[in-house]
């Protein structure tokens, strides 16, 4: 059974917690986009692992973990991560990461010329500054380099002095900075060639094979659906398909190789970045969120407080649409156990008009003002329940509202960072039905 999980919201939905679960009937685990400015939190006892590149599977001994060729790497970094988890006494190496020839590589001036134009006032996106956008850009300009070219001296020195002139000719007439060296970019890429050569492969073969093998595969998106470069709130985005589709060009697999989608939603909103964002609230209520549970709200990779807010369904239903989301895992619940109100956006309030559908022009969406329904908070504590039926029962109208105005299953509820605070409905697992 092969399972793509994606994010429903503005990423930072816990997905980490979720991929490590469902991986336990995986035998194979793929990123396919994005690169490292994802930031995965899993917690193995009391030890928390956070993930930036490599897929959180790799905690599982015996799974197999492939970074797809939708991916940008960072070279550097995926050796420091290596180098971490390794210290952690966590096993990997050739045998259990594979990573795609053709997955496109970060290069030290996609992190310098993005750092040089978010600080610019007008047009900032607020990045995770990882260079992930300038590497994207690179690779649908057919300038890209690619993991295979740092096994091959003549490949690399092709594309970098193909490149590398122009890029330089920016940042000192653009940004008034010193160029970068050829020769050093290529002594130090071609030493992370060597580095990684075993690990570099035809990971879609590789995929298609294990298909054919009936092995289980999970594919973990990385940031939310409102992040997606053509269905997210454009321009304010990353620069890749987070959605559900993008497993397929970001692996190598074929549409019909997917059996099942699970989306993961937050039980209320948050957002890192600029943006819009329909349900965002300001002052007391947002530190309430923020800094409720054991693990604040605060980016993985960056440190940056998140925007907080009350849960959109407007968002949520459009992820569903988008990905042809099959069952939803909730994540964070127990934050909520506090309050004695919580509201649930389910239309935006545009003129004189209600909108149910999320729209697609950023002059609207700015302008939506949130209709919320108010329901009445539980107040008592979930972290310690198992069982769904002795969830409190105004958490379980909140569920059943939830799924009503999804049109989908929650089939997984997650009420703490721990392995252990998990409620499972469904069966929703990579096992074989
Ligand atoms: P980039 O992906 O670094 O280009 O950043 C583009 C936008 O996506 C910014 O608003 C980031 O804050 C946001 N973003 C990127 N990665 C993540 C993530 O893992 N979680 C949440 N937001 C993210």
């Amino acid at each position: 059974m092969n399972i793509v999980l994606v994010g429903t919201q503005w990423g930072d939905e816990g997905k980490g917690k979720i991929i490590d679960l469902l991986s336990e009937d995986a035998n194979i685990i793929v990123r396919y986009q994005g690169g490292n400015n994802a930031g995965h939190t899993v917690m193995i006892g009391d030890e928390e692992f956070i993930l930036h590149l490599i897929p959180s599977g790799i905690l599982r001994s015996s799974k197999e973990c492939v970074i797809g060729n939708g991916v940008v790497v960072d070279p550097k970094a995926l050796l420091e991560e290596i180098q971490m988890l390794r210290g952690k006494k966590i096993d990997i190496g050739p045998h259990n990461l594979h990573i795609s020839k053709s997955a496109n590589v970060i290069m030290p001036y996609h992190k310098l010329t993005e750092r040089l134009k978010e600080e610019e006032t007008i047009g900032r996106i607020g990045t995770t500054r990882r260079g992930i956008g300038p590497a994207y850009l690179d690779k649908a300009g057919r300038v890209g380099v690619r993991m295979v070219d740092l096994l091959s001296k003549t490949q690399l020195a092709w594309k970098l002095k193909r490149h590398l002139d122009e890029i330089n000719l920016i940042l000192q007439k653009v940004y008034g900075e010193e160029g970068l060296s050829y020769e050093q970019l290529m002594e130090e890429y071609l030493k992370y060639g060597r580095e990684l050569k075993d690990y570099i492969k035809d990971t879609a073969s590789l995929l298609n094979c294990a298909i054919k093998k009936n092995k289980n595969i999970l594919f973990e998106g990385a940031q939310g659906t409102m992040l997606d470069v053509d269905h997210g709130t454009y321009p304010f985005v990353t620069s890749s398909n987070t959605t559900a589709g993008g497993a397929c060009t970001g692996a190598g697999v074929g549409p019909t190789k997917i059996d099942e989608v699970v989306g993961v939603m937050k039980a209320y909103t948050t957002r890192v970045g600029e943006g819009p964002f329909p349900t965002e609230v300001k002052g007391e209520m947002a530190d309430k969120l923020r800094n409720a549970g054991p693990v604040g709200e605060y980016g993985r990779s960056t440190g940056r407080p998140r925007r907080c807010g009350w849960l959109d369904m407007v968002v949520v239903r459009r992820s569903v649409l988008i990905n042809g989301i099959d069952f939803l895992a909730i994540t964070r619940l127990d934050i909520l156990d506090d309050l004695d109100k919580i509201y649930i956006c389910n239309k935006y309030k545009y003129k004189n008009t209600y909108i149910y559908d999320f729209p697609e022009e950023l002059e609207i969406l700015q302008d939506c003002v949130p209709v919320y329904e108010e329901m009445k908070g539980w107040e008592i504590p979930t972290p310690e329940i198992r069982d769904f039926e002795k969830l409190p029962e105004k958490a379980k109208e909140y569920i059943a509202r939830i799924e009503e105005l999804a049109g989908v299953k929650i089939g997984i509820l997650s009420i703490g960072p721990k392995r252990s605070q998990t409620i499972r409905r469904e069966k929703v697992s990579t096992a074989k039905k």
